[in-house]
């Protein structure tokens, strides 16, 4: 379970703040982060890749709060955006823009146009209605727009199919066997700057092997892109790094920037990562109360206060996050628990959990490998509101989101006067 924690007086601590504690200040269900656990992950990342002459950014779909985004800021991350809304973030965060990244198969003009208005450092093309859209823009602002194109290298990464993203049907990228012509035409309109490539196969990634053909595969087209006279000066390799699992070591970071110095390191180009869920997701816990235990059909039920909207990667992935309470071990084993929640559907399952031991309605449990993908894709269905977030550093705890009241969703919802149709 997260390193971060430890039992002290039986209660379970992070970075010596009791979850009690913070759990009767801002009440149950609420995301903890460690913001030493940040900089550690950030830290030792950087310095495996660093010495192949690799700069990390980190990707803020995993976890956007601005005080996450912040930490890494501070430490001289990079990060790579897929909206408007998250290049915001990352500016609000004291990110200079000439270390954001613009990735995403959607980008509107004006997201296109403030990304070039801020001088973001590079904006990664997914197709070529959007290459000739940032051209377009681009000119008409008397710039050059700084792109690198996304390449759909025909990978599998062997993870979830849903998040999975270089197969060739996937929507991600352009397909590799277009890029030549496409590079070599864009490299001659006026409104690009067209510095090199950009590859991201998948998520959640265990092996090296699916980077190793990628990157090998980019490799390959970089010296075909040069053999035709083109210029190409930037890779970036995408994120998808993995972190392991109960039944699964994550990759080791010697070994993942070995096989980017084997694959692309002597093409003499910049180079970048934009990893989520490894920086993040291991200094994240989502901590819950049991509110029922229940037993029906031979199921020993816990139904907590954590439901599918607060965290939703087990009912889309299946994704099983470790659990633990917060109380002492008590004794006796305790049944297999299954830990559901409160949302009327019947994905709102966390999974079985045969090691928690005897529960009681009122105690604490805490999943691990939330700090990615937690926060950032809850909801407020069934009109849940969303949970807060708190950052403990140094044996001391803040509240870093509120918790979004009802009162605030009522107000959004005021009607405005009518509007009659203009074609009557
Ligand atoms: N770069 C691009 C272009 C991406 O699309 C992504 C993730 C990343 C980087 C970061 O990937 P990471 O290092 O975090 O694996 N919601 C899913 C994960 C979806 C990832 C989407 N793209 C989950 O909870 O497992």
């Amino acid at each position: 379970f997260s390193g971060w924690l430890d039992r002290r007086n039986g209660t379970l601590c992070a970075d010596g703040v009791a979850l009690s504690q913070i759990a009767v200040e801002v009440g149950t269900p609420f995301y903890c982060y460690s913001a030493s656990v940040l900089r550690q992950r950030y830290t030792a990342l950087a310095a495996a890749v660093s010495p192949v002459g690799v700069s990390v950014c980190f990707a803020v779909k995993a976890n956007s709060n601005l005080n996450v985004l912040a930490e890494f800021a501070r430490l001289g991350c990079g990060m790579d955006i897929v909206s408007g809304g998250e290049m915001e973030r990352a500016l609000a965060a004291g990110t200079p823009a000439e270390r954001i990244i613009f990735s995403g198969v959607g980008k509107t003009r004006d997201e296109i146009r403030r990304a070039l208005e801020v001088g973001l450092h590079q904006i990664n093309i997914e197709s070529v209605a959007e290459l000739e859209t940032v051209a377009e823009i681009a000119h008409a602002m008397g710039l050059r727009a700084p792109v690198a194109l996304r390449v759909n290298p025909d990978v599998d990464a062997g993870t979830h199919a849903k998040i999975t993203t270089a197969r060739k049907d996937s929507k991600f990228g352009i397909a590799i066997g277009e890029i030549p012509a496409l590079y070599a035409r864009a490299s001659a309109m006026p409104g690009l700057e067209v510095l090199g490539l950009a590859v991201h196969i998948g998520s959640q990634i265990q092996s090296l092997a699916p980077f190793q053909r990628a990157w090998s595969a980019l490799a390959d087209l970089v010296r075909e892109l040069r053999d035709a006279g083109l210029t190409v000066a930037r890779l970036d390799l995408g994120g998808g790094l993995g972190i392991g699992s109960e039944t699964e070591p994550a990759p080791d970071l010697e070994a993942y920037a070995r096989t980017i110095a084997e694959t692309v390191g002597d093409l003499g180009c910049a180079l970048n990562i934009e990893p989520g869920r490894w920086l993040a997701a291991p200094a994240g816990v989502l901590v819950t109360e049991v509110t029922y235990l229940k037993e029906s059909s031979g199921a020993d039920f816990a139904v907590i206060d954590a439901a599918m909207n607060d965290l939703m990667r087990p009912a889309l992935y299946d994704a099983h996050h470790a659990a633990v309470p917060i109380h002492a071990p008590r004794p006796g084993s305790g049944p297999a628990w299954r830990l559901v929640g409160p949302v009327c559907e019947s994905s709102d399952d966390f999974g079985s959990y045969p090691n928690l031991g005897p529960l009681e309605p009122g105690d604490l449990l805490v999943f691990g490998s939330a700090g990615a993908y937690g926060a950032t894709m809850s909801s407020t269905y069934n009109s849940r509101p969303l949970v807060p977030e708190v950052m403990v550093d140094d044996g001391r705890f803040r509240l870093i989101r509120k918790r979004a009241e009802m009162d605030l969703f009522l107000e959004l919802e005021k009607p405005s006067d009518w509007v009659a149709a203009a074609n009557g």
